[in-house]
């Protein structure tokens, strides 16, 4: 089955072409020669449907979207849906530095990353699924795979952070691990 994902993040499309396998063919915005989609909404919701619908407009074919947010409970959920852009400068090395910064001395350092993805089918129907992935937010950076927080956000249950597992450890219990085993259920359902 062919599939867009409305992203131009590589390493989400590795993420996702490696959780969906070999019967799915997945491209990305960059093969189409789209510029990123402005993330204009004030939720996750909003703004997973937005990428979503966009593409789905335009090309009618089926395809999805995901945005995904870390909330720190005691920053009041934020970054939450600004976690790109938490530090103002776009670079992760920023947003984690200014995230520790913001807890330091903090005892309390419960976190969960949030996924929506919304899917088109190929007839313009929305679905819409969750993944959320509960942890905490380390003292200091610890790994080198990965992408933007993975350095600092260590999953319960683990003594490793996403940036100390492999690819497919961390789509195994990943939110957007979660989010695509839930898309992928559907697809497989029909
Ligand atoms: P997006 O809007 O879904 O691209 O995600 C917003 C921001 O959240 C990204 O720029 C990353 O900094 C962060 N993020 C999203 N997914 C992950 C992940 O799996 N690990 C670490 N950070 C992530």
């Amino acid at each position: 089955m062919e599939l867009i994902f409305a992203t131009y993040n590589p390493h989400k499309l590795s993420e996702i072409r490696n959780a969906l396998g070999p019967s799915y063919t997945i491209q990305g915005l960059v093969d189409f020669n789209e510029k990123e989609i402005p993330e204009t909404g004030s939720t996750l919701e909003a703004n997973s449907l937005i990428k979503a619908e966009y593409v789905f407009n335009k090309y009618q074919k089926a395809c999805f979207s995901d945005d995904t947010g870390l909330e720190v409970s005691v920053l009041n959920n934020e970054p939450g849906v600004f976690s790109a852009r938490y530090a103002g400068t776009g670079n992760s090395i920023d947003n984690i530095d200014l995230l520790l910064a913001n807890l330091i001395d903090q005892k309390d350092r419960k976190a969960q990353f949030k996924t929506i993805i919304t899917y088109f089918d190929e007839n313009g129907i929305k679905f819409v699924f969750e993944g959320i992935v509960h942890g905490e937010i380390v003292l200091e950076k610890e790994g080198i795979e990965g992408f933007g927080y993975d350095p600092i956000f260590q999953p319960n249950g683990f003594k490793e952070t996403f940036a100390q597992m492999s690819l497919s450890q961390k789509n195994e219990i990943s939110h957007r691990g979660i989010a695509l085993k839930k898309l992928l259920a559907h697809l497989t359902s029909r």
